[in-house]
């Protein structure tokens, strides 16, 4: 199939974007992207592949912009629950940490998950991740952690799993069994820290091979902050999960700085995300590393809080600067990348550009799949998204509203916008 004159196409080609040098856009004006089975197989103006392919099928993009589908590399996918009283408590002037220590907060949605049936879980999970693809994103990470128990944790994995099996998307699983401190471990959050490491890693090894044999291994995450877990309990559990072959990811800086982003360069960790309270030092350690700054400021905003990722600093650093919704039941409930872009760019100064190339490329190496999806060039997964705007600008300047008119994943066409009403 060839889809044809794009008022622009946006192919982000050229690999993850460091430093000053985000948000080189690779615009092709009247853009053409030719897509052979599931993958892409030519980029070019449309009068080039109209003459180079003229008897292939045609899309007619008819003056959209025309882009990769957005990477989410951070969110908390599934959980049962919702947390709509303690957003009212919060509004009314309660912290995120002091409900945390009072037995609400992460814990609230523990409850709720441990007690749900797989079915549940997966039905909830289902629509978020409906939402997420009609918001034009194709990829996203998942997470569990709402599980803190070996039964339930493999649960949340087995319905990430089954929910990779039935969706259109493409899940990067990611295990957070370290998101907090586990209810009956309340006086002994080492004790629950041995728990990770002794237990529960090395059954998650296990597991995987029996359930998930021909996947790459998950990633292993752990909440690095006051009141969940110590710089030094966060490296046990990221030094345990790395010997046995897992790769890394850390929730730093959310709310202070306890070293977790230096921590995570030190470990080579794909990534190190939250980065609100993150020091210059680590700031430079980011910049000089490979580990993607993942920056979520959806987060701050779904707390009323007005401190974001200093992410201009860390583009002085040189560092790998990416974004994602974050998306969980406590902080920020936000399924769509369309609305973490224009955020972006208001909390953080960001252009547009930038911001999409945090959400495209950039958020693909956060999960280590750049090599796959996050830009439109040959070989890569057709995984495209078309918008109802004549200008890529659109995105970040306009917020609120779904700017997706057509996804194509893996080279199949999903509408989500048909431009006009629809009587029953
Ligand atoms: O990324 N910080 C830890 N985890 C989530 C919040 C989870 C929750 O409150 O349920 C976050 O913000
Ligand atoms: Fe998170």
């Amino acid at each position: 199939m060839l889809i044809h004159s794009a008022t622009q196409l946006l192919t982000l080609a050229g690999g993850p974007q460091r430093g000053r040098d985000l948000g080189r856009l690779g615009i092709i004006e009247d853009g053409a992207v030719l897509i052979r089975d599931e993958k892409i197989a030519a980029v070019g103006t449309s009068a080039e592949l109209r003459a180079a392919y003229p008897h292939e099928p045609r899309l007619d993009a008819d003056g959209c912009v025309v882009m990769p589908g957005f990477v989410d590399p951070h969110t908390h996918l599934i959980w049962a629950g919702d947390r709509a009283a303690e957003f009212e408590m919060k509004m009314a002037g309660a912290h995120y940490l002091d409900i945390l220590a009072s037995g609400g907060g992460i814990l609230s949605t523990v409850r709720a998950t441990r007690t749900a049936s797989i079915e549940t879980l997966i039905a909830q999970a289902r629509s978020r991740l409906f939402r997420m693809f009609s918001h034009g994103t194709t990829t996203v990470e998942a997470k569990t952690g709402y599980g803190l128990q070996t039964a339930t944790e493999l649960r949340l994995l087995k319905a990430l799993l089954l929910l990779e099996e039935e969706s259109r998307l493409d899940i990067a699983i990611t295990f957070l069994g370290a998101h907090a401190i586990a209810p009956e471990y309340k006086d002994n959050p080492q004790g629950y820290t041995d728990l990770v490491c002794e237990t529960m890693l090395p059954i998650l090894r296990q597991w995987w091979e029996t359930h998930a044999p021909e996947r790459r291994l998950p990633f292993v995450d752990v909440f690095c902050e006051n009141k969940a877990f110590t710089l030094p309990q966060s490296r046990q559990i990221l030094q345990t999960a790395q010997q046995l072959g897992f790769p890394l990811k850390i929730h730093a800086d959310e709310f202070d700085n306890l070293g977790g982003a230096s921590l995570a360069v030190e470990l080579g960790a794909a990534s190190a995300d939250h980065l609100v309270k993150t020091s210059d030092a680590d700031i430079a350690a980011l910049g000089a590393s490979d580990t993607v700054a993942v920056s979520l400021p959806c987060t701050p905003f779904g707390l009323a809080e007005c401190h974001y990722t200093p992410a201009q600093k860390l583009l002085d650093a040189n560092a790998l600067f990416a974004l994602a919704t974050d998306c969980n039941p406590g902080t920020a409930w936000n399924e769509s990348m369309q609305f973490v872009i224009a955020l972006a760019c208001r909390s953080m100064k960001l252009t547009p550009a930038q911001a999409i190339a945090a959400a495209t490329i950039n958020s693909a190496h956060a999960i280590r799949m750049a090599d796959k999806v996050g830009s439109l060039e040959p070989g890569k997964q057709a995984d495209i998204l078309l918008l109802s705007v004549p200008d890529y600008r659109h995105l970040g300047y306009r917020f609120g509203t779904n700017l997706v008119k057509q996804v194509i994943k893996k080279g199949r066409v999903y509408s989500v916008d048909v431009g006009y009403y629809r009587t029953a």
